[in-house]
């Protein structure tokens, strides 16, 4: 646990605002709407008063303790607190390469790209070298390339501090919208400049002129250069600039639409999509759910309301994947067995042990096919490790989540025209702390049992188009290109999306 003191003048603030503002960041998955239950914070001065909707989200244990939501609770004067220490720096990117998976079908850039692990930032003479960044909504990820082929030597991972005004894009454009936009802007500059220190770049980075490649959704890259969001959250949807463009040593990649960005395109290109008579579906279960289908000559891409359930987010224990996280687990004849990110004692479960459980769960019939937890586990949830538990209402998130994403893809497939034997590959994009499960999650309806046998996992492939293009500038032609051939669908107003969204909320094994 990490101990705040603090002093708050304003009494019109909540607790999760005025320590948002003395530099202490709470995850605040639902961007303080007082639902998601994360900003939790104990007092060990006098607690304030809990109002009946913290009453609903704790225990009354909980409250007794001095535990409260720091986005529902207003402090006036000095106060002493405990907030949980999660290790945060330590967060685990997927890994951004996935070359064996690729080179085995043949992505001719791959090898190029495979890391060297032991190799550091530190001492190098950065002559030669770039730095690729892939800034996601939950994670930022920074690698140290080398240009003459593309491969990455250290990359480093932090949490996007921007998440304390919410998960998803949407909280943040709210934000931005509601005067916070410098805020945000200057918070994703403090974690690439913690970033840079990370990799022994901070000061060379102005001096050596190091090449800085972003890759991100449109609406992180928006933060990011402080443009205006007001049309990213209110139809038509209309970015302001989503084109590649430079500053000075920095290029910004270019997006596709407001809902399918910069990330996408570098993924399109990373698997090659865009190079191959086949058609290939991607599929990124990062914040946004983005996914695409196509070849060479057209792409249709769309992403779903899928929420960040695969990030950890919007479930009771989840976190990022972060020391500690469980990322794996199998349950057998009663008996429940895990693994943790680096092995580390238990404190929650990341997006690969979210899927993973829920999976275990209906295998077992502790979960039926629409979803209901066994009456044994109903009110408390199913024990997974000591304070770990999986309640009904994670179950739910999981099934909007996986509904979501695979009514997309069903759709992308008939909007396409053509049939799952038509389609050669299904890359499985994604940050997680560690790869997923592809046989679970085909398990639990999310992918088409039709393409089991062509998934393929290909990591964090927006960080792989970012090395790729650090490595060879020329590729924007081929960005471009990407961006040319796309086109966007929206799901929400497809005639199929409802009955197909329905139709994939159930389990079945
Ligand atoms: S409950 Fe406070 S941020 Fe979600």
């Amino acid at each position: 646990m990490k101990k705040i003191e603090t002093r708050i003048n304003d009494k019109s603030k909540s607790l999760l605002d005025a320590l948002r503002e003395d530099g202490h960041f709470l995850p605040a998955y639902c961007g303080g709407r007082g639902t998601c239950g994360k900003c939790k914070v104990r007092f060990l001065t006098e607690a304030p008063k809990a109002d009946d909707r913290q009453q609903s989200c704790l225990s009354n244990q909980e409250i007794e303790d001095g535990w409260r939501l720091a986005c529902l609770t207003y402090v006036d004067g000095s106060c002493v607190m405990e907030v949980p220490d999660y290790r945060e720096d330590e967060i685990a990117a997927a890994d951004s390469f996935a070359a064996d998976e690729l080179a085995a079908i043949g992505s001719p850039d791959v090898n190029a790209n495979r890391a060297a692990a032991d190799s550091t930032g530190h001492g190098h003479s950065f002559e030669g070298t770039a730095l690729a960044i892939d800034l996601g909504t939950t994670t930022i990820a920074a690698s140290l390339v080398n240009i003459s082929d593309g491969a990455a030597f250290h990359t480093v991972t932090c949490l996007n501090h921007q998440r304390s005004y919410g998960a998803d894009v949407l909280s943040r454009i709210d934000a931005a919208n509601k005067g916070e936009g410098r805020r945000l802007q200057g918070l994703v500059m403090d974690d690439l400049s913690y970033l840079c220190r990370q990799l022994g770049i901070a000061e060379q980075i102005q001096d050596v002129n190091i090449p800085v490649i972003i890759s991100g959704n449109t609406t992180m890259e928006h933060l990011l250069q402080g443009l205006s969001c007001q049309g990213l959250g209110l139809y038509p949807f209309t970015p302001v600039d989503i084109s590649l463009h430079s500053y000075g040593n920095m290029t910004i990649l270019p997006g596709i639409s407001t809902y399918v960005g910069a990330d996408i395109v570098s993924g399109i290109l990373a698997c090659d999509i865009d190079r191959r008579e086949q058609v290939s579906i991607l599929v990124d279960l990062g914040t946004n759910g983005e996914m695409l289908i196509g070849n060479k000559d057209r792409i249709l891409a769309t992403s779903t309301a899928a929420g960040p359930a695969f990030e950890g987010g919007n479930i009771s224990c989840g976190l990022a994947g972060i020391p500690g996280a469980i990322d794996t687990v199998h349950i057998e004849d009663g008996q429940t067995r895990i693994t943790t990110i680096a092995g580390s004692a238990p404190v929650g479960i990341c997006g690969t042990g979210v899927l993973e459980t829920v999976y275990e769960l209906v295998k077992e019939e502790i979960v039926d096919e629409t979803g209901l937890l066994d009456d044994a586990w109903f009110e408390e949830g199913y024990p997974l490790a000591e304070g770990i538990t999986f309640s009904a209402k994670d179950i739910r998130e999981v099934q909007l989540a996986k509904s979501a994403i695979r009514a997309g893809i069903e759709i992308l497939l008939v909007s396409y025209g053509i049939t799952y034997d038509q389609v050669d590959r299904l890359y499985l994009a994604g940050g997680f702390g560690q790869k997923i499960n592809c046989h679970k999650a085909v398990g639990i309806g999310m992918l088409p049992e039709e393409l089991a046998d062509r998934i393929v996992a290909v990591g964090n492939s927006s960080m792989n188009g970012a090395c790729m293009f650090a490595a060879n500038p020329e590729l924007a032609d081929r960005f471009h290109h990407i961006t040319e051939i796309s086109e966007e669908i929206n799901l929400s107003n497809h005639k199929l999306f409802n009955d197909l969204y329905l139709e994939h909320m159930f389990f079945y094994l």
